[in-house]
């Protein structure tokens, strides 16, 4: 595995943007920026050997300063929080509200808009941050770290782990957008997702607290189907997927949780998590901006799988908890794994 290091870009307020190339021996190629610890670019050859980029992503810094979370990591804590606000230990906490009165993905600046520290490595770059006390709203100063690297098994694999000061919600994802074909859209895309259940929302996509069965449901993948064919066979589905999944025997180490294969160049995609859930999100808002290459990313234009902990977990004591004590360290790892099957 090699790592280059080179300059992306600057941002408004002068800060640089590190890009890192890192190659596998198998002709996968990754570039990671430090901004928002992003996977701005992941060449992986299909079963003749073509390869092709598998994230939506853009040749220039402004595209990312431009189109929210992609490819990046988010946090401090990932997907909603209803009210923006939340008790801790008899306290009500407040956080900053960026999706009406809610917060999303960590608030107005999430993880995914710090310049990282980054280090290249043996295996990987690693990645670190410090959001300080009451940054967002959310208590305690905390030292988060993302590894990223890229094996000879041709995984990208990464592994998160964050301590805190204060008692503090935690719940990192990658909010990487997937298109197994490198263009046009993924309905024809097969997934597998290793999920019985999923956690139903309300209008606002705020968790109603329940945990239903897929079955006889427009979320049941738990036999690969093509996402574009549920979509038409279940009204309540034809905008798209924006739905958390329940991993199946979800544990200390990763379990596999969705498979993906694009039909025609053969390319399989492999999650596997440590963490209980996956926000499974089709692009739904993609508008036909320009992405690498000045091609259009329009809606269904990528799939992400988020592997995370439930949405607005910190409202809702049925679900696994999300709060990290002094004393205790956030662990978490998310593996991408590619295959190339024999046409
Ligand atoms: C997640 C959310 C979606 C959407 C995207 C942002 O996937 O669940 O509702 O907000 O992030 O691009």
């Amino acid at each position: 595995m090699k790592i280059q290091k080179s300059l992306f870009g600057t941002m408004p307020d002068g800060a640089a943007v590190e890009q890192f190339t890192l190659s596998n021996g198998n002709g996968v190629v990754c570039q990671l920026l430090n901004y928002g610890v992003r996977i701005a670019s992941l060449r992986v050859p299909d079963a003749k050997g073509n390869p092709a980029d598998v994230v939506v992503g853009f040749d220039h810094l402004d595209g990312y300063l431009q189109n929210d979370y992609i490819s990046a990591v988010c946090g401090r804590v990932a997907n909603r929080i209803g009210g923006a606000k939340f008790s801790l230990d008899g306290k009500t906490i407040k956080v900053s509200a960026n999706e009406g009165e809610n917060q999303l993905h960590g608030g107005k600046c999430g993880f995914d808009k710090k310049i990282w520290r980054a280090e290249a490595g043996q295996i990987g770059v690693e990645f670190a941050c410090v959001s300080p006390d009451g940054e967002e709203g959310f208590p305690g100063n905390l030292n988060v770290k993302v590894i990223v690297a890229l094996t000879d098994a041709d995984e990208l694999r990464l592994d998160f782990t964050a301590i805190t000061d204060k008692p503090t919600p935690v719940n990192l994802t990658s909010h990487a957008y997937f298109n197994l074909a490198g263009r046009g859209n993924v309905l024809d895309h097969e997934l597998m997702l290793a999920a019985d259940f999923y956690t139903p929302v309300d209008s606002h996509l705020l968790p109603t607290g329940e945990i239903k069965s897929v079955r006889g449901t427009g979320l049941d993948f738990t036999t690969p189907k093509a996402i574009g064919s549920q979509m038409k066979k279940f009204p309540e589905i034809v905008s798209g997927y924006d739905h958390n999944f329940v991993v199946n025997g979800g544990g200390k180490s990763p379990v596999l949780a969705a498979r993906v294969r694009e039909p025609i160049s053969g390319r399989i995609m492999e999650t596997w998590t440590t963490q209980p859930g996956v926000q499974l999100y089709t692009a739904n808002h993609f508008d036909g901006f320009a992405g690498r290459g000045g091609a259009r990313c329009e809606k269904f234009g990528g799939f992400c799988l988020e592997t995370q902990h439930f949405p607005d977990s910190v409202n809702h004591p049925g679900f696994p908890s999300v709060i990290l004590r002094p004393g205790e360290t956030y662990r978490q790892t998310c593996i991408y794994k590619f295959i190339h099957e024999r046409l």
